[in-house]
Formats: C-alpha cells, sequence, structure tokens
C-alpha cells in the first residue's frame, strides 16, 4: 500500500491535513500513555507495547553513556504514531520512509512494488533528481509522510538539531543504511546521518530484551521531559 500510495500529491494532502496541528494539546508523557493503545503489526518482531519500545530505547541509549537530548530523542522518537489513533492507517504512519517526486531507490526495501505508484507515470517525478537539484539538502526534498515527519512539526522549534534530524529521518533507512539518495543530500545531512545511525542501533538492538518498566523509569524520565519539552505540546 505505501509503495503504491505515497506520490508527491498524497504527501503534500497529508500535510496539509495534519501540520495544522490543532487536533490536541498533550503533555510528552501523557502522549506516550496515549500511544500505547496502539498495536503497530508492522513490527512483528517486538512483544512490547508502544511505551515499552519507547522507554526501552531511551533506558537503552541512557546507559551507553549518550548526551541527555539524545535520551530524550530515543525517549520520544516513535510518538508521530499516535497518527494511527486520529484513524490514519498504518501504512501511511509506519514503515520505511523514502522521497517523492523523483526515482525511486532500488535500495529502498520491496521496491519493486512502486511500479503500481501513479507518480510514476509523471515524467518530471521520473528521473534521478526529478523535481529537485543535486545536492538540494534532504530539507527541501519531500519524503513519503508518516510518523518522523509528524513528531518532526510537532517539536520543531523546542529540540537541538540533531535530536530534530534523528525524529525526522529515523525511517529512511534506504539513506541511512544503505547510502541511497546522496545526491539529494548536502553536507549537513552527510554528518547528521551519523546520529540517525547510531539512534538505529539503539532502536534496533533494543528489541527482544528484557521488559522495561516504564513506571519505575517515570519520575526520571519526567525529569528529561520537563527540561526539553515542558508543558503541553500542539499534535
Ligand atoms: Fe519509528
Ligand atoms: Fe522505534
Amino acid at each position: 500500500m505505501q509503495h503504491r500510495e505515497q506520490t508527491v500529491a498524497f504527501v503534500q494532502a497529508k500535510r496539509r491535513e495534519f501540520l495544522s496541528l490543532d487536533r490536541r494539546r498533550m503533555g510528552v508523557w501523557e502522549a506516550m500513555e496515549f500511544l500505547d493503545r496502539l498495536v503497530d503489526d508492522s513490527d512483528p518482531d517486538t512483544q512490547l507495547s508502544q511505551l515499552e519500545h519507547l522507554v526501552q530505547t531511551a533506558d537503552a541509549v541512557r546507559r551507553a553513556g549518550q548526551p541527555r537530548w539524545f535520551i530524550l530523542t530515543a525517549l520520544i522518537h516513535d510518538l508521530g504514531k499516535i497518527l494511527c489513533l486520529f484513524g490514519e492507517p498504518q501504512w501511511a504512519v509506519v514503515g520505511d520512509t523514502f522521497p517523492v517526486g523523483c526515482e525511486f531507490s532500488e535500495k529502498v526495501v520491496y521496491h519493486e512494488l512502486f511500479a503500481a505508484n501513479p507518480d510514476r507515470g509523471v515524467a518530471a517525478y521520473g528521473t534521478r533528481l526529478g523535481i529537485y537539484e543535486e545536492g538540494a539538502g534532504l530539507d527541501n526534498v519531500l519524503i513519503s509522510w508518516g510518523h518522523d515527519e509528524y513528531l518532526y512539526h510537532v517539536v520543531k522549534d523546542r529540540l537541538p538539531d540533531e535530536a530534530l534530524y534523528v525524529i525526522r529521518y529515523h525511517s529512511f533507512y534506504a539513506a541511512h543504511r544503505e547510502g541511497a539518495y546522496d545526491y539529494l543530500m548536502n553536507e549537513r545531512d552527510r554528518q547528521m546521518l551519523a546520529w540517525v545511525r547510531t539512534f538505529s542501533s539503539f532502536d534496533l538492538y533494543s528489541k527482544g530484551d528484557d521488559r522495561p518498566n516504564p513506571t519505575a523509569a517515570r519520575s526520571d524520565y519526567e525529569d528529561l521531559i520537563a527540561e526539553f519539552l515542558p508543558g503541553e505540546l500542539a499534535w
């Protein structure tokens, strides 16, 4: 579904629909508890709830002695999945992300499914660069719609650049794991992607470990939230 439906027009429509951020106001821990109602079927290799996954990833980052902004990033990185609870189908929320408006890379997982994407019939989108310029920077590239981009907009003005970058591109596996789409990136992207790779090792590594205990961890993480993202956020 995702490979077929994520077109330039779809991404633009979803941005208009959700980036007004006028659905709900919630603090971070409240959003974590809200998200915990969701069962994510894209993730069969973890038995953990959404809240447990966030706490476990943050625990792993903390144990590794990473900076506090990075622990916070781990704690919130999947909160954008609350889009599912706003009625969005999972294929439009979770899964790998990729640029639209240019040729789909063969390094995107299941790339053969792009054959059914209507943008394949649009000449302007069919070349290596499509509607972009060489080295434009990912900032200037439209990425398929999902929980990464949504959460990025929710916290955009309030976290360090590195944190925002990890949040925004952690599902862009073709880039940070496979090295695809380098021609759309600038120097800043190449530097920042190192943080995404580091983050990714915790996001995956932590799957299948012992069950974390969100209740025990709560007061520590409330302090961390109060430091970076106090009060309510607009969702
Ligand atoms: Fe994620
Ligand atoms: Fe995750």
